[in-house]
């Protein structure tokens, strides 16, 4: 009996060793991928006038921008799930004070942020005008 115990003991230390070093993967793997920086390609700009401002204007709403950024695209908490997460969308006046024209471009339609990391909360790919 004792010989069984000590034996299931052992399976249930390696099992348990085998979950932990599983759960490290994966936190390791994941993190380098959320971290990981991305080279933008550059976008050809559009013209800033009026008709691209109202084209602008419609797209914020069109493709749920303003969901997650706020009406005023200032920023907002767009998911709260207690104890577990809470994201915020950044406030894009803010953004937009820090960022070129162009690397606004590249976060809209590549998907890469100003700050040359992965954007993963945006639906990049629905953009292309
Ligand atoms: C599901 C929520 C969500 C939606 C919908 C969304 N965003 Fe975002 N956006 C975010 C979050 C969160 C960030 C912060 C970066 C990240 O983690 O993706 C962000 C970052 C940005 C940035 C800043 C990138 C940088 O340079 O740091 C821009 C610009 C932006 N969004 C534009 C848009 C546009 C345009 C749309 C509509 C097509 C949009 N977003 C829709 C959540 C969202």
């Amino acid at each position: 009996m004792a010989k069984v115990l000590r034996w299931t003991g052992y399976v249930l230390g390696v099992l348990l060793l085998l979950v932990l070093l599983a759960a490290a993967y994966i936190w390791f793997a994941s993190s380098r991928t959320l971290n990981a920086k991305a080279e933008a390609k550059p976008e050809q700009l559009i013209p800033m006038e009026q008709a691209s401002l109202e084209q602008g204007q419609h797209l914020l709403l069109t493709h749920a921008c303003v969901e997650c950024h706020g009406d005023n695209v200032q920023g907002r908490k767009f998911l709260e799930i207690p104890n577990v997460v809470t994201l915020y969308a950044p406030n894009l006046t803010w953004v937009a004070k820090r960022a070129s024209d162009q690397q606004l471009a590249q976060a809209i339609r590549q998907g890469i942020g100003h700050k040359g990391s992965r954007c993963w909360s945006c639906p990049r790919r629905a953009i292309r005008i």
